[in-house]
């Protein structure tokens, strides 16, 4: 892995010193950015920080990324549809949404955004979010372009998603990778995963 995704962050240090981390099942859900390949980064740094991670890929996220990398990094097999063959009677979604201590979602999409804010249930991702046991935490780093982020039916779903106890994470300013400078790049990862450790305790 290249130098510039080394943990910099004292907080990251802080939690990696921690054993509360160890085994606590983080599912991380991929979406359709171009900034998803950036997720497989994060998949290496929670699992190295002893998460149990269990990588859920929308349909788009896996035009931009395939599961390959995250299978290998997270040392688990990839939910990439919700009708995965899974070993066991309980279907993967439910299980894995019993099992969340924090369903950390990035890159996430303008798409996936307005799917949790509706309770819309199309995909295994979205299946997790609605079947969540309570006591998991919800942390969501969105990426997208910046008139997308800002547009009003953007701005009423990050709402109504942080009454319901959704924390959200970024998205930055900077050059987008359509060509706009502007807010809506995903946060940095090392960041991200600072974040959802210190929401795992
Ligand atoms: C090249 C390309 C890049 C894209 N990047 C983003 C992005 O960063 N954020 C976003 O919200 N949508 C982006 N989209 C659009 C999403 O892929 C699209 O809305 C898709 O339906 C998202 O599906 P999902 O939320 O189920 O993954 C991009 C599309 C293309 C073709």
């Amino acid at each position: 892995m290249s130098s510039k995704f080394k943990v910099q962050s004292s907080k990251l240090k802080a939690a990696r010193r921690s054993p509360a981390v160890g085994g606590r099942c983080v599912v991380l859900g991929v979406t359709g950015s171009i900034a998803a390949h950036k997720a497989v980064d994060l998949a290496s740094l929670l699992t190295k920080q002893g998460c149990d991670v269990r990588v859920v890929m929308t349909a788009d996220a896996q035009r931009f990324v395939t599961p390959l990398p995250f299978k290998t990094l997270s040392r688990h097999p990839v939910v990439t549809d919700l009708y995965d063959e899974v070993e066991g009677w309980k279907p993967a979604h439910i299980q894995l949404a019993d099992e969340a201590a924090l369903l950390l979602i990035a890159p996430a999409t303008a798409n996936t955004i307005a799917k949790l804010a509706l309770g819309l249930a199309d995909d295994a991702l979205n299946c997790i979010a609605l079947a969540l046991n309570p006591r998991a935490k919800i942390l969501i780093a969105p990426a997208m372009n910046g008139k997308m982020w800002l547009h009003p039916a953007t701005r009423e779903n990050v709402a109504r998603l942080k009454r319901r106890g959704a924390q959200f994470i970024g998205p930055e300013e900077g050059l987008l990778s359509c060509g706009y400078e502007g807010i809506g790049r995903l946060w940095p990862v090392d960041q991200v995963a600072a974040r959802a450790l210190e929401l795992l305790g």
